[in-house]
């Protein structure tokens, strides 16, 4: 493939999703900054340069997402970031289950549809990149989940399952999709992290950027990474 490749990166408008959409736009790649509100959105791509655009994505909503994928062109590198975490400090035995429902709409069902809408437009063109920001609450493929957050763990735990899905699918097709646990990380989310945005944003930017035979169907934590 040639030419400047595009990015997508959800909620991009603060935390890890900022950073990762600052790195790779450091990396000379077109940026799509997507956020739930127009003004965030702008105000990141203008703060961002010249290299990042700007658009309004909630990831729960399917025509939003019909109508960005009707409006770009083509997307080379999809980050899957936006992200909630609403039952922190419960149990699986009182988590309220409209919570659960709603973390799963955005971490899991968000996700997917963002993968669905651009992922055949990739392999059609031989080419593409797809991160889905998990999380070490899901213990990697198997074992025992966080119950401290069920939700969340459980949604993120989903993540792995349709990234080892969407490897499967992709296989063989230039396109490599990859789960990433960028660790604690020091954001409105986990404000207590350990790691800073920019450095769990240079190892996403990394993953988005792998070469032709690197890993597919992964999940990937950077060696410094606690969780
Ligand atoms: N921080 C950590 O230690 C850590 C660890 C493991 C995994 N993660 C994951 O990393 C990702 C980013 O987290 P963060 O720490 O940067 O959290 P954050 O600061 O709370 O940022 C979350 C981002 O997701 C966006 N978002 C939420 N719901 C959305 C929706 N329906 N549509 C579009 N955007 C939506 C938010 O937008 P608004 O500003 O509009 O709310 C915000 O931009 C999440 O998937 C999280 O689960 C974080």
């Amino acid at each position: 493939m040639t030419g400047q490749r595009t990015a997508l990166v959800t909620g991009a408008n603060r935390g890890i999703g900022r950073a990762v959409a600052a790195e790779l736009c450091r990396r000379d790649l077109r940026v799509v900054v997507t956020a739930r509100d127009p003004r965030t959105a702008q105000a990141t791509a203008a703060d961002l340069g010249p290299g990042a655009c700007p658009h309004v994505l909630d990831v729960t909503d399917p025509t939003g997402v019909m109508l960005l994928r009707k409006e770009l062109e083509h997307v080379d590198v999809l980050v899957c970031n936006a992200g909630v975490l609403l039952d922190g400090r419960t149990d699986p035995l009182s988590a309220p289950l409209a919570l659960v429902e709603e973390t799963l709409r955005v971490n899991l069902l968000g996700s997917w549809r963002l993968a669905q809408a651009f992922i055949p437009s990739m392999i059609r063109r031989g080419w593409g990149r797809v991160v889905l920001i998990s999380s070490g609450t899901t213990a990697e493929f198997g074992g025992a989940l966080f119950g401290g957050a069920p939700g969340y763990s459980l949604s993120k735990s989903a993540l792995n399952g349709l990234t080892t899905m969407l490897a499967a699918q992709c296989e063989g097709t230039g396109v490599l999709v990859n789960a990433v646990n960028p660790g604690r990380v020091r954001t409105d989310m986990m404000p207590s992290g350990q790691i800073a945005a920019e450095d769990a944003a240079r190892f996403i930017a990394d993953v988005a950027t792998l070469p032709v035979g690197g890993s597919n169907g992964g999940f990937l934590t950077e060696k410094r990474s606690h969780v």
